[in-house]
């Protein structure tokens, strides 16, 4: 992995105790409260973050980068549980979305941080989904996972997904989001890495449940040419300005080769 140069960051942010093996790779300091809900993406340097019709896109868009699976892996390390929904589940059907998954080489020392954090061994796999389409999840994942849906999804989709906490959060279509992490909250799981697509993000944006945001910026264009391809940016489905404006505070700047690894407060 090319190394992370720490570029700036604010002080007195928290900091978790890193194994001498994750801090030797992530300089500067990386911690969370205990409720804490933050997200991670990566987008292209002109802001897509998915190609949804485009095989192993995020690689593409990522440019490759084993930083960026190596900051994935940490941020994993660190939450209670992982957030998704159901179309980026639908867009990584082999990911198991663990910390060792994406970065194996780490994956003593990513395992050392949950022990150290009190943290289960592996974080939980939480799916956003109104239902009304079935769900593959992860071979083996059964039992670490709780989907979040609505009264009819979880009527639907119960049948369908043996040994699977399926919690109805709210009527009608959409699952509501807030009670979605309160419901999440309820059980325990208070640190929430939210690596649902830019649409559960632009959900949670709008009802103020983000607390920051990781984004890495890859130094490759995308490009947009609609009648082509499909190309998604970081938030999609949620107009906010002019009526509302969502502020970011930069909390830190790293960088790996051309990659930057930039870490924002919201709200
Ligand atoms: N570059 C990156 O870092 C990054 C990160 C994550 C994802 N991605 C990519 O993003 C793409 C998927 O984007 P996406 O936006 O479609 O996926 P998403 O945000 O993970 O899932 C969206 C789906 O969640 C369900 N949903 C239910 N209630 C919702 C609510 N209140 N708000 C929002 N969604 C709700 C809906 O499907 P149903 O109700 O029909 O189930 C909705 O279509 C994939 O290509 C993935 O690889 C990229």
């Amino acid at each position: 992995m090319e190394a992370l140069e720490l570029l700036g960051e604010p002080d007195g942010l928290p900091a978790f105790p890193l194994p001498a093996g994750l801090a030797g790779r992530y300089p500067g300091s990386l911690g969370f409260p205990e409720e804490w809900v933050y997200a991670n993406f990566v987008e292209t340097l002109d802001g897509v973050v998915a190609l949804p019709e485009v095989p192993r896109a995020n690689r593409l868009i990522a440019d490759a980068s084993d930083t960026d699976h190596f900051v994935m892996a940490l941020l994993r390390a660190c939450a209670h549980v992982v957030l998704v929904g159901s179309g980026t589940l639908r867009a990584s059907p082999s990911s198991k979305w663990l910390p060792e998954s994406v970065y194996p080489a780490a994956a003593a020392e990513l395992a050392e941080l949950r022990t150290a954090l009190g943290l289960d061994p592996q974080p939980r796999l939480a799916i956003v989904t109104g239902g009304r389409s079935s769900l593959a999840l992860p071979e083996g994942a059964a039992a670490r996972t709780t989907v979040l849906t609505t009264r009819a999804g979880a009527e639907r989709l119960g049948g369908e997904l043996p040994g699977v906490e399926i919690v109805p959060v709210s009527e009608g279509d959409e699952v509501d989001v807030r009670a979605a992490v309160a419901a999440l909250r309820e059980r325990g799981h208070a640190r929430i890495l939210s690596e649902g697509g830019p649409t559960v993000f632009a959900s949670c944006l709008r009802a103020g449940l983000i607390d920051e945001l990781f984004l890495t910026l890859s130094p490759v264009v995308a490009g947009r040419a609609p009648v082509v391809r499909e190309a998604l940016g970081l938030v999609e489905g949620e107009p906010f300005l002019p009526e509302t404006r969502v502020g970011a505070t930069l909390r830190g700047v790293r960088r790996s080769g051309s990659h930057l690894f930039l870490r924002y407060g919201l709200g």
